[in-house]
């Protein structure tokens, strides 16, 4: 195969999975992936990211309280502010078109889950799968140091899509998770992250579990012809 269609292929093949199966990774395998994505570019080539690889038994102490936080806030809301993200990920206010694909894409999981408007209990209960990390025997914690600016968050994304394209290249799947940023002070404890740096982004790794309906979730783009202005 051409070179630019096995890169086209493992990108498109490339998707959020939800529901995994609990089959361990090879330490050596995770080290290859993240060895192959730090290649990724960084404004003066300063690589400001930073991972904790987390499996086994700190796997399960961060489940356990992260799941534990979120179900209290299900059941006293106020409970909420004294988890706070270290940055805004998403805007107050969602204006068109961001609102109406932010719409469809929730209702195309709720739609494959059987989750219909106003059943809040199974909702929770899909939020809650986040802190399970959909079962993924693995979930990389990416950090960055509080030191740096915004455009080290530009940078840490594409050494994350470079995990996420070089796991998919080696048959492993992945889940960019945004949901654990606001329990940043338990994750810092639990892990032993420094006092000088910030949660920034979750990803899921292990392999899919195909039987599961949540993991057919096709979504769309906007093509190129939409989104891109020409200025020749
Ligand atoms: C930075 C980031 C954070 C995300 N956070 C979550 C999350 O917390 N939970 C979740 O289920 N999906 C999360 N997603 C996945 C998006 O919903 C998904 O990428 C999008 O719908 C496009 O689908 P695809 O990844 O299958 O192509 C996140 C994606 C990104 C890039």
């Amino acid at each position: 195969m051409q070179q630019h269609n096995l890169v086209d292929q493992t990108i498109s093949s490339r998707h959020s999975v939800r529901a995994f199966k609990n089959t361990p990774l090879d330490t050596q395998t995770i080290k290859d992936i993240l060895n192959i994505a730090c290649r990724a570019p960084s404004g003066n080539n300063i690589q400001p990211w930073k991972v904790y690889v987390v499996t086994g038994q700190k796997r399960k102490e961060l489940i356990q309280q992260v799941c534990a936080a979120q179900s209290q806030i299900f059941e006293q809301p106020e409970t909420a502010s004294r988890h706070q993200e270290t940055f805004k990920y998403y805007p107050e206010q969602w204006t068109s078109p961001f609102i109406e694909r932010r719409r469809e894409n929730g209702w195309g999981l709720y739609g494959l889950l059987d989750i219909k408007k106003g059943e809040q209990q199974k909702m929770q209960q899909q939020h809650l799968r986040n802190y399970q990390l959909f079962d993924a025997p693995v979930g990389l914690f990416f950090t960055l140091s509080t030191t740096l600016e915004t455009g080290s968050k530009m940078d840490i994304a594409m050494m994350i899509q470079n995990v996420m394209i070089a796991a998919k290249a080696r048959g492993i799947d992945s889940c960019p998770q945004a949901a654990w940023n606001p329990f940043h002070q338990i994750v810092a404890k639990v892990l032993d992250i420094p006092e000088n740096e910030e949660l920034v982004c979750v990803v899921a790794l292990g392999y899919a579990d195909q039987t599961q309906a949540v993991n057919q979730l096709h979504t769309p783009r906007v093509p190129a012809e939409e989104f891109a202005v020409f200025c020749d």
